[in-house]
C-alpha cells in the first residue's frame, strides 16, 4: 500500500539515500532541499507508511515544466510507483500553469524510456554524447509530453 505526498514530507535524507541507489553521481541530501526550494519547484514523493518507495522532482516556469530527477526503490520497481508519480507530477504540473513537459534521458536507459513511452512523452532532440560512461559517453534523447492544461479536464 503506497500513498504520494509532497516532497518535503519524505525528508530529504532518505531522498538521497534513495537518488544515490538509483544513479551513478548521487545527489547531497542539502542538493536536493537546495533544488526542491528553487522558484518553482515542485515534487512527489511516494511512500509506504515512513518507508520512501520513490520519489520526483520538476521544475515549472513559463508554461514549461522539467522533469529534474525520478527514482524508484530497486526493490520496488514494475510495481507501477514510477507512472503514479509522472502522472501525478503531469497533473500538479498542469495546475502549476505549464503545457508541456520536457525531459532528458540517456538512450541506454530503457526503463525509463519505457515509463516515458507509456505516460505519453515524444522525442524532440537530442544531445550527443551528454552522458559521460566507462568507454564511451551516452546521447540525451529530449522528450516532450503536452499537457491538458484545461480546467476541469483530467
Ligand atoms: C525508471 C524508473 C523510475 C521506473 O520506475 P518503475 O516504478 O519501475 O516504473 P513502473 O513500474 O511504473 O513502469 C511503468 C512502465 O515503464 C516501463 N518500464 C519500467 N521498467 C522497465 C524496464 N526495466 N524495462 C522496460 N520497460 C520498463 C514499462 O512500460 C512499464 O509498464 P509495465 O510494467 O506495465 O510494462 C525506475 O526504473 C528507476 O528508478 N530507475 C533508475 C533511475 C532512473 O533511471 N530514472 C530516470 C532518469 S531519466
Amino acid at each position: 500500500m503506497s500513498r504520494l505526498v509532497a516532497l518535503r514530507d519524505a525528508g530529504f535524507e532518505a531522498l538521497a539515500v534513495l537518488h544515490a541507489q538509483a544513479f551513478d553521481r548521487p545527489w547531497s541530501a542539502a542538493e536536493i532541499e537546495t533544488m526542491a526550494a528553487a522558484h518553482g519547484a515542485f515534487g512527489i514523493a511516494a511512500m509506504d507508511g515512513r518507508a520512501l518507495l520513490g520519489f520526483i522532482l520538476l521544475r515549472a516556469l513559463a508554461g514549461e515544466a522539467e522533469v529534474l530527477t525520478i527514482a524508484v526503490d530497486p526493490r520496488r520497481r514494475r510495481e507501477g510507483l514510477g507512472r503514479a508519480l509522472i502522472e501525478a507530477a503531469a497533473a500538479t504540473a498542469a495546475i502549476a500553469g505549464a503545457e508541456e513537459i520536457f525531459l532528458e534521458v540517456a538512450e541506454d536507459n530503457p526503463a525509463a524510456i519505457g515509463l516515458y513511452e507509456q505516460a505519453g512523452y515524444e522525442p524532440v532532440g537530442r544531445r550527443p554524447g551528454y552522458y559521460p560512461r566507462a568507454g564511451r559517453a551516452v546521447d540525451a534523447i529530449l522528450l516532450r509530453a503536452r499537457l491538458n492544461s484545461a480546467p476541469g479536464v483530467v
